[in-house]
């Protein structure tokens, strides 16, 4: 059977992807903030999983105001990186799991999760990002991806609490498909953000660190964080990490920490990373 082995919080911030591109990785800005991945990037080449379920919103890419869903969920073959402005990342077409994703999207449907289903979309930052900060540069991506579209750009956002009760349904949903398959499962965002206005640069390490606290703890308070909390203390793009919450809820009740890593600045956002193991 399928089985979700672990799960990964990580910011998906554009210029690291620009870093990676432009091959400034290790240079004195970006030096310290990749260091935070190491760890991780051997963990994944010594864990192979073979499909990460990606949470991660749209910029404006794939979707905009015309078509705003709350939860979507690619069931196509492949996606191309999208054009965000100047031209695509140079990065490796990513490799959808058509079988399970159609699986996951029956199994929430049916336990009431009104998904829209994707078939053709192209994946932006908020999905290409994380793959290159675990992956690197490679000709293929090691992994198939079943991407989770969330809407935290257009208020109403989704409320945390749904967020995990998503994640738990991700989870059902995939210990009942039959193939042996290691997944893990990606919540990206955040961290503390504010990108306009004049509150933006807002960044907040003391509640960052909290929230990761939270999301290592065995209670579920972390879920009920209401909007205005994420407002008040991150910022208007801090709403973001509600989608780390859909990770933490398919992990069950008890995770242990495997690597945590938390960062100021990174172009105008905090960046943090936790990789989190199902305990229970
Ligand atoms: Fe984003």
């Amino acid at each position: 059977m399928a089985k979700i082995t672990a799960g990964v919080g990580s910011s998906h911030v554009p210029l690291l992807g620009v870093a990676v591109d432009q091959g400034k990785w290790q240079d004195d800005y970006f030096g310290p903030i990749f260091k935070g991945y190491e760890w991780t990037r051997e963990w994944e080449k010594e864990t192979k999983p073979d499909v990460v379920i990606l949470v991660y919103n749209d910029h404006a890419s794939a979707f905009d105001a015309n078509i705003i869903p709350t939860f979507a969920i690619g069931c196509g073959e492949h996606y191309k990186s999208a054009d965000e402005g100047w031209g695509p990342r140079p990065v490796p077409d990513v490799e959808g799991h058509a079988d399970l994703a159609w699986h996951i999207a029956q199994s929430l449907i049916l336990e009431d999760f009104d998904m829209t289903i994707i078939n053709e979309m192209d994946v932006d930052h908020g999905l290409t990002v994380p793959l290159s900060m675990m992956f690197g540069q490679p000709e293929k991506w090691p992994v198939k991806v079943v991407p989770l579209a969330v809407n935290v750009v257009t208020y109403p956002v989704p409320s945390g609490n749904r967020c995990w009760a998503l994640g738990e349904a991700i989870a059902r949903a995939v210990e009942s498909f039959p193939e042996d398959l290691n997944v893990q499962i990606w919540g990206t965002g955040g961290m503390s953000h504010q990108l306009q206005g004049p509150r933006a640069g807002l960044l907040n390490r003391e509640w960052d660190n909290k929230f990761l606290d939270m999301l290592e703890s065995d209670n579920d308070d972390v879920r009920h964080i209401p909007h205005i909390e994420y407002l008040r203390e991150t910022g208007s793009e801090g709403i973001e990490m509600v989608m780390w919450l859909i990770m933490r809820g398919a992990l069950g009740k008890k995770v242990k920490r495997l690597n945590r890593h938390y960062h100021i600045p990174c172009s105008n956002t905090a960046i943090g990373h936790i990789v989190l193991e199902p305990a229970d």
